[in-house]
């Protein structure tokens, strides 16, 4: 039997809020968040040993963790801060030409449409964002949509493994094995993924993956990962040149050297994953997940009744995780959110889509029916008013 109350003990939240917002920036357990700490002061012992020596077997270990985690080699993964980090290194080093294009999909994350904007612009080069046809019917459908955005200039697919404001599970391994056929390169952003949903690298076949480890990993923020497949690796120059380039000892693994050795950083979020990898195994963590899915989905109908919404998608495990996009009409969304926080301590994001709006809840293992229950009574009170709900 899983207990969540003592799960629920386990996270440093401040219990007095409603917290409805896991999928942003996740939450450190307080296991693992020691473990950070124990190393930020190994670190702080012998700086040079830690930073030099000890710290980068440690780090090796880590990598070796994930990689059994994700199912990859574990050279073929380097830390970096988060998901928009590895996407500038990507789109910087792509070598992008006037006239190219990258396709994403319209239901992408903002900062990395910004970031692909920012690329494509600076050469002439296209950021097409091709709708994807909401509700989402069936994946054959998706594909479809998106493709209709593919031409001979399209050199790049970009899309989210699981996308942010609209919390939809995108059929990546359709849709690399699509981009694959038409000879077109695939880049999945996995920010919500590992530890949410299963991931396995090779099976994917994605040319390159960034997830984040401090969402539902759990681990502190500042730990995310981008693999690359062998034969791009080295194309992806770093982000930052330090000593790693063109190294004094240089490693098997350019790849490694170049991404890794970054100058002076604290990297001990990093080492942190091996624990949280640990904390899952032991705490039943698939379970956990099955028990947050079905929490959203048997929850689903009632707030889409309430907001007198439609579902942006069929409510079932093919397209949703642990996370859920009601489709919601308010006036002034920034300060609707300002509101439901300070009025009645609840935290969840009312995020926008181009002109859509979206009220997304995440369950976690601290979550139960009582948040949702205390959300639905607010957001009724809410309607009732008139103030920011239409
Ligand atoms: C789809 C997606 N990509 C990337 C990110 C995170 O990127 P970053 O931490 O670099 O802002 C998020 C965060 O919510 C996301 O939803």
């Amino acid at each position: 039997m899983i207990n969540y109350k003592l799960l629920k003990q386990e996270f440093l939240l401040d219990p007095e809020i409603t917290y409805l917002n896991f999928g942003s920036f996740g939450a450190c357990p307080n296991l693992i968040f020691e473990e950070y700490q124990r190393l930020q002061k190994e670190l702080e012992k012998e700086p040079v040993q830690f930073i030099t020596r000890v710290g980068m077997k440690l780090l090796a270990d880590s990598r070796k963790s994930l990689a059994e985690y994700t199912h990859c080699e574990m050279d073929d993964i380097v830390y970096v801060m988060n998901p928009s980090y590895a996407v500038n290194i990507v789109a910087k080093s792509f070598n992008l030409k006037e006239g190219d294009e990258i396709l994403a999909t319209n239901i992408e994350y903002g900062a990395c449409d910004r970031a692909w904007d920012y690329y494509c612009k600076k050469v002439g080069a296209k950021y097409i964002r091709q709708k994807i046809n909401l509700p989402l019917n069936s994946k054959q459908e998706i594909v479809k949509d998106l493709f209709l955005g593919c031409n001979e200039k399209t050199r790049l697919v970009f899309i989210s493994h699981i996308t942010s404001s609209t919390g939809l599970k995108l059929p990546a391994k359709e849709i690399c094995q699509e981009a694959h056929r038409r000879g077109i390169m695939c880049f999945i952003d996995g920010a919500h993924v590992p530890g949410q949903i299963p991931l396995n690298l090779q099976d994917l076949d994605a040319d390159f993956y960034t997830g984040a480890c401090h969402k539902w990993m759990m681990t502190p923020k500042g730990s995310s990962f981008l693999f690359v497949k062998k034969d791009y690796q080295s194309m992806c120059e770093p982000l930052i040149v330090s000593w790693g380039y063109e190294a004094l000892f240089p490693s098997e693994s350019l790849f490694q050297d170049w991404h890794t050795i970054q100058g002076s950083r604290d990297f001990s979020a990093f080492l942190t994953i091996p624990k949280s990898i640990q904390f899952m195994q032991d705490n039943q963590w698939d379970k956990v997940a099955a028990r947050n899915r079905s929490l959203v989905q048997s929850n689903a109908v009632r707030f889409l009744n309430l907001l007198e919404a439609e579902p942006i998608c069929p409510i079932s495990d093919e397209y949703l995780a642990q996370m859920f996009s009601i489709p919601i009409k308010a006036k002034e969304p920034e300060n609707f959110y300002n509101h439901l926080f300070n009025n009645y301590k609840i935290e969840i994001p009312v995020m926008r889509q181009d002109d859509k709006l979206y009220l997304r809840y995440s369950i976690q293992a601290f979550n139960d029916q009582n948040d949702l229950d205390r959300l639905y009574e607010v957001l009724s009170i809410e309607k009732k008013s008139g103030t920011f709900i239409i």
